[in-house]
């Protein structure tokens, strides 16, 4: 039997991992400019922590979850998201008393049972950063501006922020009630199942995957005409700030988000090269999570932003990076020269340089063949008369030129080398 990779999962190639690598280098130096730190947390999590932060009606909670019970009997889940188990580390190790703010992110796969297709994976992998302990609108700012000029760092073109407010509770009540009341038409010829999850959490009717359903929402009333005035004001202020910080954003209120954690500002960054799964990040505001799961009442916001998704519209752009080559290849003659050439291959890493030597000892031609496919820079030749001149031969196979030196000429080279 020949197994395969699992269904929804894929190999990071040795030709294409670089790109990770890049992205997210990027990413930890980007962020580290705005003073988030790296927080990391275990794989898995106890499956309560997320039935209590995801939301039951969520897709996450009721469909997709990696849960199963370890053999001491403990229920536990792959973690599917990254905000709760950072918050959960966060208070465990009181990492933001009351009065303070916190800034960490995160580079992570997160475990997903969805439908796999483009951009969509069981295992995916997100670069995210949660800002705590802010309740103003600079906080929301500071996030929202992250994610669009990251991507703009990134070059990826026709970045658009969506952004919507979810509003206080008791806003998001009555909306909740006028939404309900205005789906009902179409509810009453619905399943049992959806009829039960609008009720339980009538946002979700804006998320809909039901044809009829997401016909009639086209005209759903909009959450912004139910803000009372103080989150009016500070959505107001929000979009302001994005404004001075020339983010380009759009306000599209039928953005709710899948997560039942968030309250007030929700966002999202599209791209039209994605095809239905279209997020490249999202993210917003969730003032609750954290004295919900028995820390003090600390407000926060943050995003999560697909790995795979930006670099499939890096891919799709014509904007990847060039794969790294190795500066050398040493390549030698013969049994005679085997010493001379390992010797010389560890003086070179030694000075930094990345030196690839063929362990067969196979003919030079077959040598310089794998340097050619390597994309090595050089090859450094090691042959009997190299050897009895105490010299050797360097090819820059970029130009074919080739020259004699010193070991310590080329070492000398190799510092200076870009
Ligand atoms: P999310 O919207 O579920 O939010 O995921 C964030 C991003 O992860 C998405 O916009 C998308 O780029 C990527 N993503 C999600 N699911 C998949 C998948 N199955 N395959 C590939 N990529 C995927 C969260 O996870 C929140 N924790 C974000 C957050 C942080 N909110 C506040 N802080």
């Amino acid at each position: 039997m020949r197994y395969q990779v699992p269904r929804g999962t894929h190999d990071v190639l040795p030709g294409d991992v670089h790109r990770w690598h890049r992205l997210e280098a990027d990413f930890r130096e980007f962020v580290s400019r705005y003073g988030y730190e790296e927080i990391r947390t275990p794989m898995f999590e106890d499956t309560d922590l997320f039935l209590r932060t995801a939301g039951d009606t969520s897709d996450i909670v009721t469909k997709q979850m990696y849960s199963f019970e370890d053999k001491g009997g403990r229920n536990i889940t792959l973690k599917p998201e990254g905000t709760a188990p950072a918050m959960r580390a966060l208070i465990e190790h009181n990492l933001c008393p009351p009065g303070t703010i916190a800034r960490l992110y995160y580079v992570s796969p997160f475990f997903r049972y969805e439908r796999p297709m483009k951009g969509r994976y069981r295992q995916l992998h997100q670069v995210g950063l949660e800002l705590v302990g802010s309740k103003s609108p600079l906080a929301d700012a500071e996030v929202i501006e992250i994610s669009a000029k990251f991507y703009e760092s990134l070059k990826i073109p026709g970045v658009t922020v969506l952004l919507n407010s979810l509003g206080r509770d008791e806003c998001r009540a009555k909306y909740q009630e006028a939404i309900l009341e205005f789906a009902e038409p179409v509810l009453r010829d619905q399943g049992e199942e959806m009829r039960a999850k609008a009720l339980k959490n009538p946002l979700r009717l804006l998320d809909s995957k039901d044809e009829a359903m997401v016909e009639a929402m086209k005209s759903a009333p909009s959450i912004l005409n139910f803000l009372e005035e103080d989150s009016k004001a500070e959505f107001e202020q929000l979009q302001q700030l994005l404004t001075d910080a020339h983010v380009t954003f759009e306000v599209r209120p039928e953005i709710v988000r899948g997560l039942d954690y968030y309250t007030g500002t929700v966002f999202e960054v599209q791209s039209n090269k994605l095809g239905t799964a279209n997020a490249l990040c999202g993210g917003g505001r969730y003032d609750k999570l954290i004295k919900e799961l028995g820390g003090a009442d600390t407000p926060s916001v943050g995003v999560g932003m697909g790995i795979e998704r930006a670099l499939i519209v890096l891919e799709e752009e014509g904007l990847s990076w060039p794969a790294p080559r190795p500066d050398a290849f040493v390549a030698y003659t013969g049994i005679d020269t085997q010493a001379q050439a390992l010797d010389t291959a560890r003086s070179m890493r030694n000075s930094g340089m990345s030196v690839v030597v063929d362990p067969e000892g196979r003919s030079l031609k077959a040598q310089l063949r794998q340097a050619d496919k390597l994309g090595a820079r050089y090859v450094v030749l090691i042959g009997e008369d190299e050897v009895a001149k105490n010299v050797v031969s360097v090819r820059i196979l970029d130009t074919g030129d080739q020259r004699e030196m010193a070991l310590a000429q080329l070492l000398t080279l190799a510092a200076e080398a870009p």
